[in-house]
């Protein structure tokens, strides 16, 4: 009797997370946000909801102010995923990530010997798939827009004509990319120009395809104008998207993963992101440990995260992929008897082998390159949208007279099953290339609610650590007590099965720890990555207003009112 006792207060004590009300330490406004990579669109987004635009419409001039002020991963020239809350609590998602072109093959990335061939997954014309951002934000202003589109545009056009203010940060970019800029696109390009902190660069040619865009709408990105020379100016580099498949573009809403945490309830990206599926199922693996009581970066709270992750990520590699070309077991992949038994070998004593874990056995089976934004609006509706042209600038080709970047996300498909990609993943058959196929991502944009009211819009690039940088992020506002601000400036550390470590970010956890963690035989590279995410989030506090947590880690900034 006594043990039964015993296990009732184990199992509630460690479902309880730390709720004491924390003063906020970021922006606090009272009607609405937005959190973006740069001021400037933040600016814009809000500017649009000061007219009288809805969450909707300011993401759409959100994302493409970014495409101006935040050209590394800003784009239209790449794609995204948006997650949705309206105020009346209905959910959804919007896929609008590339997809491979027609001609792509399999094998596309392998030399005759079925090596992957360096570079060509990343650095050509062939990196690209067909951009989604465009059809993305048309889909979400004929379902959800109430401004105009040309009035939402707008701003944007007017800021590329403007000119965009070169920061600190953005210059030192600018400056460790241009060798490449100039051998990818010639010395006369745009961005294989000098830029100093401070100077403005005027994006005249974007400003002209944005307002094409404004007059003939969606079509002038995949049929029009635009759509013709974007396809002759990837076929003169050799590359081998047709006019076909811009005209074949199409975004698509997804039903979005949902799940709960303790009080939480959670709604993610759904495949083609491995975000929401991941997020899921390390939340789910980590619920029985109270985490709240290990305390924040401790070593068993490192341990119980790092091991679910581990787990989350090998599954990750192996199940997911484009859900319109493969199956997909997501109920059993989140499945509470799958997830216990996934963690049945876990111990305090001992850090896993990724080897030895593989993926689980499920029955019945056959960046930091990129920027996330989250919006509220003044009635409660909530944008949480991740965007990318994968790597930073994406393929690094641009395309001056149109005025933008293309993506290089064809390397987000697995070139060659167990082969890792920029990110250091290793994919598998479910994410192999095939014609018109979407590759897999990690982007994770996420909305929050606890109790049944909107809590928290988050997310952030940073390829494959965007989902534990999320994951992280939640945790430390609902079980580590700390401001929204905190949360996201707080350090982040990330594991994702191969390689078999756990990176952290350099000169943020304590020497005691890093050797506390050897001793149980976890390997930390504390030199590969200077920073860990960039995380936009905002969260809504007890008396209704918002907290904005704008990534010190970038320019990124808060704006409402
Ligand atoms: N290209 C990064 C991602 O989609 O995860």
């Amino acid at each position: 009797m006594n043990k039964i006792v015993l296990l009732i207060a184990i199992a509630f004590l460690s479902c309880k997370s730390n709720e004491k009300l924390v003063e906020p330490t970021g922006l606090v406004t009272t009607k609405a946000m937005v959190v973006s990579a740069r001021e400037e669109a933040s600016q814009i987004g809000i500017e649009i909801m000061k007219q009288g635009g809805n969450a909707f419409d300011a993401m759409i001039a959100t994302e493409l102010a970014l495409a101006v002020a935040h050209p590394q991963a800003g784009n239209i020239g790449g794609g995204g995923f948006m997650v949705y809350r309206k105020a009346n609590g209905e959910t959804g998602s919007i896929d609008y990530r590339e997809k491979a072109p027609m001609a792509a093959t399999k094998d596309m990335f392998l030399d005759k010997d079925g090596k992957v061939i360096k570079g060509k997954s990343t650095e050509t014309a062939l990196a690209s798939g067909i951009p989604g951002t465009i059809a993305g934000i048309f889909e979400v202003h004929k379902k959800f827009g109430s401004l105009p589109m040309a009035e939402i545009l707008k701003p944007v056009i007017a800021l590329a004509e403007r000119g965009v203010i070169v920061t600190k940060i953005q210059a030192a970019s600018l400056k460790n990319n241009r060798e490449t800029f100039i051998k990818r696109n010639g010395v006369k390009s745009l961005f294989s120009q000098v830029y100093k902190e401070n100077d403005t660069i005027k994006y005249t040619a974007l400003a002209a395809t944005l307002k094409r865009i404004a007059i003939n709408g969606k079509q002038e990105f995949y049929s029009g104008e635009t759509a013709q020379k974007l396809v002759a100016f990837l076929e003169a580099k050799d590359g081998n998207a047709t006019i076909e498949d811009f005209n074949k573009y199409q975004a698509k809403w997804r039903t979005p993963i949902t799940f709960k945490y303790k009080k939480l309830k959670i709604t993610s990206m759904a495949p083609p992101s491995s975000g929401g599926i991941c997020l899921n199922q390390i939340m789910k693996m980590i619920e029985p440990y109270n985490l709240a009581q290990m305390g924040h970066n401790s070593l068993k709270a490192i341990q119980v995260i790092t091991e679910a992750e581990r787990r989350a990520y090998a599954d990750r590699n192996y199940y997911l992929g484009d859900p319109d070309f493969i199956k997909i077991p997501v109920q059993e992949l989140v499945s509470p008897s799958y997830l216990e038994k996934r963690m049945k070998d876990f111990s305090f004593d001992k850090a896993t082998k990724s080897t030895a874990i593989a993926r689980g056995e499920v029955k019945g089976y056959e960046s930091d390159q990129t920027t996330h934004y989250s919006i509220v609006d003044a009635d409660g509706n909530a944008v949480s949208a991740t965007t990318t042209l994968n790597d930073n600038y994406g393929s690094k080709i641009y395309c001056d007279e149109l005025g933008f970047f293309l993506n290089n996300q064809m390397d987000d498909f697995s070139a060659k099953a167990g082969v890792p990609n920029l990110y250091g993943l290793t994919g598998s058959e479910a994410n192999s290339i095939a014609p018109e196929k979407r590759m897999l991502s990690s982007m994770t944009p996420t909305i929050v609610e606890k109790n049944g009211k909107l809590f928290m819009i988050v997310g952030t690039p940073g390829g494959s650590t965007i989902i534990t940088s999320v994951l992280q992020t939640i945790l430390n506002v609902y079980e580590f007590g700390m401001s929204m601000q905190q949360a996201v400036d707080a350090p982040r550390f990330h594991h994702q099965w191969l390689p078999d470590e756990i990176t952290v970010e350099p000169k943020s956890f304590s020497k005691t720890l890093m050797e506390d963690l050897q001793n149980k035989s976890y390997f930390v590279n504390e030199k590969d990555k200077e920073i860990i995410g960039q995380v936009d989030a905002i969260l809504v506090l007890p008396n209704g207003k918002l907290e904005g947590g704008a990534d010190r880690r970038g320019d990124n900034k808060a704006v409402g009112f």
